[in-house]
């Protein structure tokens, strides 16, 4: 079943374009998006007071990436909630919310109770999944399945991207009554289109990934600094190293970085920033120098091109990725962190697929 490949996460990881094929597969049609499971609940959503976002893990990270651009094309505001926090705290859900679970499984018991919890207070209960007929799908009012194909690998990788598409595919849906983002949307419509041909492309980062995991593999922390559609690359990133290669690392907002974060920088640990081209560029390029004057030992990740841009000195180790439309640039830049996170473990010389202690789907509290 792994074919060519050696574990399951590498498959995964590199039948990206396909799974993200799969997920856009018969739903962008005439310049527009269709999902069958959403069609007759666009209104009510379009009417809601607010979403909030729930999950765990990564497809809470999934649902952090799709924020902004579900802000930004429906108007809705969006609050985020990790389901077991959510229950814990016992926080406000309103009947004029809608609550979207995001759930690779559809089996993880923290969303799963925090959707029971949502239903009870009268919210619209709508599902992003990857397991058709797990108990999400059944038990939210409707939703979205993400199709991305079973996911083996206890690491989620191709289902973080198909979620994130998934997504965006929504905030374009609910948004489409909006004649003044017209051509926003057609911008990420095509971006969509050309999406799996950049996954293709930046996938043959491999090397350069391998290479760099090499360089880390004594290191006992990582950061990964982002912002704005980024952020959640950055945590997402994070997980992924401390989960399969068991090495310390933490995703932050580069905004929070003179709030405390600071003081770990040195010469020795390994800071990766994301500095893609969108709005918040120039704040990075601010973030790297003020790195670099604490002698920081920066891994930037930047478009194409823009190696000069972001490091002038040529300190930094630079890598380089394609660009897409700014919303969906977090489906591009997660690859080579995944890829990163892959070398990392099999170099250090640990289980990809079974990483210690963690289950595939955590079906209890
Ligand atoms: C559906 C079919 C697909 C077919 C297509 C053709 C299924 C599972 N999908 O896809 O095989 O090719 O029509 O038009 O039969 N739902 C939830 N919660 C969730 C996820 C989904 O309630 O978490 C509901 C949806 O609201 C919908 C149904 O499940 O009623 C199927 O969802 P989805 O597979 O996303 O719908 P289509 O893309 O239309
Ligand atoms: O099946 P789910 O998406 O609900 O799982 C949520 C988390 O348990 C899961 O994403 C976990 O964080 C992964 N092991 C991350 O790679």
């Amino acid at each position: 079943k792994k074919g060519s490949y050696d574990h399951f996460m590498q498959k995964e990881i590199h039948e990206q374009p396909h799974s993200l094929k799969t997920t856009m597969r018969g739903r962008l049609k005439d310049g527009g998006v269709l999902l069958g499971g959403l069609k007759e609940y666009l209104k009510t959503i379009r009417r809601c007071r607010r979403v909030v976002f729930i999950g765990c893990g990564t497809s809470y990270n999934a649902a952090l990436a799709a924020r902004p651009f579900v802000e930004e094309l429906t108007g809705i505001p969006v609050t985020m909630e990790v389901a077991s926090d959510l229950l814990d705290r016992q926080g406000p859900i309103y009947r004029e919310d809608t609550a979207v679970f995001v759930s690779q499984s559809g089996e993880t018991a923290d969303t799963l109770m925090a959707l029971d919890y949502a239903l009870e207070n009268g919210a619209l209960c709508v599902g992003i999944t990857n397991t058709v007929g797990s108990t999400l799908s059944r038990k939210t009012h409707c939703g979205v399945h993400i199709n991305a194909g079973c996911e083996i690998g206890v690491a989620s990788t191709k289902a973080y991207t198909s979620q994130i598409v998934a997504m965006a595919m929504m905030a374009l849906a609910i948004g489409s009554d909006q004649i003044s983002t017209q051509a926003r949307r057609d911008t990420i419509i095509s971006g969509l289109n050309n999406l799996s041909s950049n996954v293709s492309e930046v996938l043959k980062l491999d090397v350069e990934m391998k290479e760099l995991a090499s360089s880390l593999i004594d290191s006992e922390s990582l950061l990964v600094f982002g912002r704005g559609y980024n952020y959640a690359t950055a945590l997402e990133g994070a997980l992924k190293v401390k989960e399969v290669a068991l090495m310390h690392s933490e995703g932050m907002l580069a905004g929070e970085m003179k709030h405390g974060p600071l003081a770990l920088v040195d010469e020795n640990l390994p800071i990766i920033v994301i500095a893609t081209r969108d709005a918040c560029f120039s704040k990075q390029q601010s973030v790297i120098q003020q790195l670099l004057s604490r002698k920081g030992r920066l891994i930037v990740m930047c478009s194409r091109g823009d190696a000069s841009a972001v490091c002038p000195s040529g300190s930094c180790r630079v890598i380089e990725v394609p660009e897409v439309a700014d919303c969906l640039q977090p489906v591009i830049n997660i690859i080579p962190l995944q890829l990163l996170a892959y070398h990392l473990t099999v170099l250090r010389g640990f289980d990809v697929d079974q990483p210690r202690n963690l289950a595939k789907s955590v079906t209890t509290q």
